[in-house]
């Protein structure tokens, strides 16, 4: 495995991290706690040492607390993040960033994570009606009040990482990035590099659609809530396939899975400091943390490119 530094926080983290949002079993389907704990003990002998949870990952925080039993006796082993700023009213998402509710919810998030303190603890998305600067004001309180030992931002734009970086210390930040989804390219990811900010990115895998594990014929279950997204659909999905042919055959030359071909092309991305890749069971993180250690040659990467240029922009709604 490889480490790289956690913005200017003094902490290291793995190029590849566990997501732990699948094991909250919303969305994924056939999640048993005996997978989800094996998971993440499987990340201690593969050298991932970074968990990415959140308060919403869950409709109690059972991400969080699975963490929590996971973890026992290698708390020191882990570098934990959370997330603050979004919950759940049935099923809908509400977006509640106000000093007071960040707080609220990092002392819970605690609470279920059986730890006086996390080593990152993000706003997990700006809300509308606060100003991310008021957010940005108590999540430095927490900091300095030893309740998380750095602090990031996710979902939020370069204007908005201003506003936060002002008021408190920015280590790290959190946007979506895969091979389809580029937009931080732009400006984030630049912003980031200039500033000295971590950037951990969620999605690498497209919920799946990237990993290569599901065929150009597979149907999709009722109830699996990736049949929102236009992607997993007719011309999109079948465009999909076609790319992911190729990068199947430029995986077989490498002699990795088109999932470890994948993640490392995105921790290879320049500015990028870490895949944050979903598992819900331990040979889907095995197989991903057989993306660090090794690179793609620069043909490679090139064939890549123009794979995706031949692609064409992808039809992607937005994540949050
Ligand atoms: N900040 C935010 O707003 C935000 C939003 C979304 C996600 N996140 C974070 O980013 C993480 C990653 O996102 P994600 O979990 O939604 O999506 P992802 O990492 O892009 O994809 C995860 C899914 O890919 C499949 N998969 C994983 N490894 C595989 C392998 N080796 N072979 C075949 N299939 C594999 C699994 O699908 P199956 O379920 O079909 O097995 C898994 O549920 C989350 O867990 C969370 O920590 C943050």
């Amino acid at each position: 495995m490889e480490y790289r530094p956690l913005g200017n926080s003094g902490m290291q983290v793995s190029t590849i991290a566990l997501g732990c949002w699948p094991i909250a079993g919303m969305t994924s389907r056939g999640v048993i706690d005996e997978n989800s704990i094996a998971t993440i003990q499987a990340c201690f002998e593969l050298g991932v040492n970074h968990l990415d949870t959140a308060y919403m990952y869950g409709a109690t925080g059972e991400s969080e607390r699975l963490i929590a039993r996971a973890i026992q006796g290698r708390r020191d082993d882990v570098v934990i993040a959370t997330k603050g700023g979004l919950h759940w009213e049935g099923n809908n998402r509400v977006f509640d960033a106000r000093p007071e509710t960040l707080r609220r919810q990092c002392e819970e998030s605690l609470r279920r994570l059986g730890t006086d303190h996390v080593e990152l603890y993000y706003l997990h998305a700006p809300d509308p009606n606060v100003p991310v600067a008021e957010s940005a004001g108590e999540l430095a309180r927490l900091m300095a009040e030893g309740k998380t030992r750095a602090v990031g931002a996710s979902n939020v734009d370069v204007p908005q990482l201003e506003a936060f970086a002002a008021q408190c210390p920015l280590a790290a930040y959190q946007p979506v990035y895969n091979m389809l989804q580029r937009g931080i390219e732009a400006d984030a990811l630049p912003w980031c590099a200039a500033h000295g900010v971590a950037v951990l990115v969620y999605w690498p895998l497209l919920k799946g659609l990237l990993a290569g594990g599901l065929r150009r014929d597979t149907v999709l279950p009722e109830g699996d809530s990736r049949l929102k997204y236009s992607m997993f659909h007719g011309q999109e999905w079948q465009r999909n396939h076609d790319l992911l042919d190729k990068l199947r055959g430029i995986a077989a030359e490498t002699g990795h899975t088109v999932a470890q071909l994948v993640i490392n092309w995105t921790i290879h991305q320049p500015g990028v400091t870490s895949a944050l890749c979903g598992a819900k069971r331990p040979d889907q993180i095995r197989d991903t943390a057989g993306a660090a250690g090794w690179a793609l040659t620069e043909s490679q990467r090139a064939r890549i490119g123009q794979a995706l240029r031949d692609r064409g922009a992808p039809d992607v709604e937005s994540p949050v």
